[in-house]
């Protein structure tokens, strides 16, 4: 490797603005992190930036929802990604969000551009349209019946028990999932970005070393299924950026978030002296400038990206880094069982460390998932970095303390050891640069064996005792600790939190990757502070648990709302005392329950709150038959706002509890209560 600083640009994906991270977003944010690290410990320049991404329909309506402007929800949710990534010291160089003037600026700007090259043309659309909300539906807001295997409740593009896929337009019976309403077919006129202009560029551009080989193939299936034009506008209400000078028009939210990276950069340059956007960004930039993303977002940043950027006269990436997803326990992260697992769950219960070490251990440059086995994780963690890595400085620490002052000794006892340390270094800085992190993880821990093994062979607890071995004593300690410390280093992209904690105990400056080649001689060093503690047992239950407690927050919060992708939403979140405090809880009786024509998992329940009666549709006939309810008393929400169903409308809603199916429970309060009584 050269000498030469590179000036590097690195980004991982924006997050959405409406929703907390989770551990399947951190494979992304602990490998980008990890690789940034390794890359400053190189001694070169680089700058790490990210966003959130704050547009877009899910988000005007979650904050809709929430009663709420949009502006607060993207506030709120940027404070408490912020928070999850700084515990997960997520390193970056600056964090800043879509919604800003800067990104506003850059994306006009590459609008502009492309549009004065006439690379967008505008031409009118047929679309879903939700009549009672009067805003166009996005597919995933459509729900009705396949129209393959007539199986209910399926999304805009596609069944998920028979796997077809369709246009929103063939669905039977379709409901916007917002209002309940069936939507309505409307004209509207929308931009397009003409990708198919830049299909000689980008052709060359996926064969010419910026990307993954098995990414670069399927690019080509996608070059031979044709390059389609690119939607980049949406209609009011929408929440984003108006199109310049098209009042009513906004930028599609997938147009302004890679936008974002730049926009965050510049944010960044902004407020450091000596930083230039155009460096960086101008077309003949010789900056490096690499995107780390997830393999479901490749289209837009291997192609729609790149060419926007070239339309702009902008450079284009000099790599995009896709990996693949998480598993945990090898399945899909599941509410039910607990393991969907937000970053703050994690961090309630686990030193965010173990997590940065187990993905890296994990990690490869390929797109293939990687699972997260908590059985493993814990053995892991455990038998490499506490009984390996941290067992060397504890084992001659004390020696060192209590015998010679706290000092090492003046000289090297294993100079070709040493060596060898130091001479295994080029081999882990290639696996870190080429994102082998489990390679360089395998070498760290092979050199952790051989530090152990020398412990082990030269036996500092029996010299101690021994008559005349303080010289000896003195020095295999010393040189434990030099063998630690060049470890440590090397972890130290991985393991920041560890390592800094080991330069205090070593009372050296923070570690370069060529500071490590000097070893410490004749040093004080301070008092041995365990670095790190076991992974246990209940710790992992109790973080499964409580990733199962939100889901029962949620399940009863979402009951009966029309399912869809807000009701997909993982996440529940906390709501102050007023807000509960405005929820009008009443003890009802089911006077009436009947089947719904035509609804697999409705009932319609007719229920007296104490002299007035209100009809609610129900999703709990897959626990319930109707006979059985009828005479019950039960909890419902009764200020709940009407809603117009399919099949009705909808006047409050009865809480039920249980993950769904036949485990469903409607509740049902003492038999002294009364309709109409207030729940508190
Ligand atoms: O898929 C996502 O979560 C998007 N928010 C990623 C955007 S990355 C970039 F393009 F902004
Ligand atoms: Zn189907």
């Amino acid at each position: 490797m050269s000498n030469k600083q590179r000036k590097i640009l690195v980004t991982s994906a924006l997050p959405y603005a409406n929703g907390p991270i989770h551990i399947g977003h951190l494979v992304e944010y602990l490998q980008t992190d990890i690789w940034v690290r390794f890359q400053k410990m190189r001694g070169h320049q680089c700058i790490y930036v990210c966003a959130d991404d704050a547009h877009g329909t899910p988000i005007m309506l979650r904050a809709r929802q929430d009663g709420i402007e949009p502006e607060e929800l993207i506030a709120r949710v940027a404070e408490e990604h912020q928070a999850d990534f700084a515990e997960f010291r997520v390193g970056f160089d600056n964090y800043h969000s879509t919604h800003s003037d800067e990104n506003r600026e850059c994306a006009s700007l590459i609008y502009q551009r492309n549009s004065d090259q006439d690379h967008i043309h505008r031409r009118t659309i047929t679309q879903a349209y939700d009549p009672v909300e009067n805003m166009f539906l996005p597919d995933r807001f459509i729900k009705g019946e396949c129209p393959k295997c007539g199986a209910e409740d399926q999304y805009g593009d596609n069944c998920e028990a028979c796997g077809a896929s369709y246009s929103p337009s063939e669905l039977k019976n379709p409901i916007s999932a917002v209002s309940g309403a069936t939507p309505v077919e409307k004209e509207s006129e929308h931009y397009f970005f003409k990708l198919g202009d830049f299909e000689p560029m980008l052709k060359e551009w996926t064969r010419g070393g910026h990307l993954q080989n098995e990414v670069a193939n399927k690019l080509d299936e996608w070059f031979e299924a044709g390059l389609q034009e690119w939607d980049i506008s949406r209609d009011a209400p929408y929440f984003g950026f108006e199109i310049p000078d098209h009042p009513g028009k906004f930028f599609y939210v997938w147009m302004d978030a890679p936008i974002g990276y730049m926009a965050s950069f510049k944010n960044l340059c902004d407020k450091t002296e000596g930083l230039e956007f155009d460096e960086f960004w101008g077309p003949d930039s010789d900056t490096e400038l690499y995107h780390f993303i997830g393999k479901d977002i490749i289209y837009f940043h291997a192609l729609f990206w790149p060419a926007m950027l070239h339309g702009a006269n902008f450079r284009t990436p000099s790599a995009i880094f896709s990996h693949g997803f998480l598993t945990v326990d090898g399945q899909k992260m599941s509410k039910s069982r607990g393991t969907f697992i937000k970053a703050r769950t994690y961090l309630d219960h686990l030193n965010p460390e173990y997590l940065r070490y187990y993905f890296a251990a994990k990690l490869s440059s390929g797109v293939e998932d990687i699972d997260l086995n908590l059985e493993d994780f814990s053995a892991r963690v455990n038998s490499d970095l506490v009984g390996k890595v941290v067992n060397i400085a504890s084992r001659c620490a004390g020696f060192i303390k209590k015998r010679f002052n706290g000092t090492l000794s003046d000289n090297i006892a294993e100079q070709e050891l040493f060596n060898q340390f130091i001479a295994a270094g080029d081999s882990i800085a290639n696996r870190y640069e080429q994102r082998e992190f489990s390679h360089a993880v395998r070498e760290i821990m092979a050199l952790a064996d051989r530090a152990n093994q020398y412990i082990d062979e030269k036996k500092p607890w029996v010299m101690a005792k021994e008559e005349g071995k303080d010289q000896e004593l003195h020095d295999v300690c010393s040189m434990g600790i030099n063998l630690f410390r060049v470890l440590m280093g090397y972890l130290r992209p991985i393991l920041p939190a560890t390592a800094e904690k080991s330069e205090a105990f070593l009372q050296i400056e923070p570690m370069s990757w060529d500071s490590l080649q000097q070893p410490l001689t004749a040093h004080a060093i301070a008092k041995f502070k365990p670095l790190m503690t076991r992974v246990e047992a209940p710790q992992i239950e109790a973080m499964v648990n409580d990733s199962k407690d939100d889901l029962a927050a949620q399940t009863q919060a979402q009951a009966e709302k029309p399912s869809g992708p807000l009701a997909d939403d993982p996440i529940a979140d906390t709501i102050e005392f007023p807000d509960f405090a405005k929820v009008d809880l009443r003890v009802v009786k089911i006077i009436k329950a009947e089947h719904v024509e035509g609804a697999d998992k409705l009932l319609q329940l007719t229920l007296d709150l104490g002299g007035e009666t209100r009809s609610v549709f129900a999703g709990i006939k897959s626990a319930y038959a109707p006979e059985d309810l009828e005479g019950k008393l039960t909890v419902m929400v009764a200020n709940l706002a009407p809603r117009k169903m399919r099949f009705g409308l909808s006047e409050g809603m009865v809480l039920a509890a249980g993950p769904g199916g036949e485990d469903l429970f409607i509740l049902n309060p003492d038999s002294g209560a009364l309709p109409g009584m207030k729940v508190k």
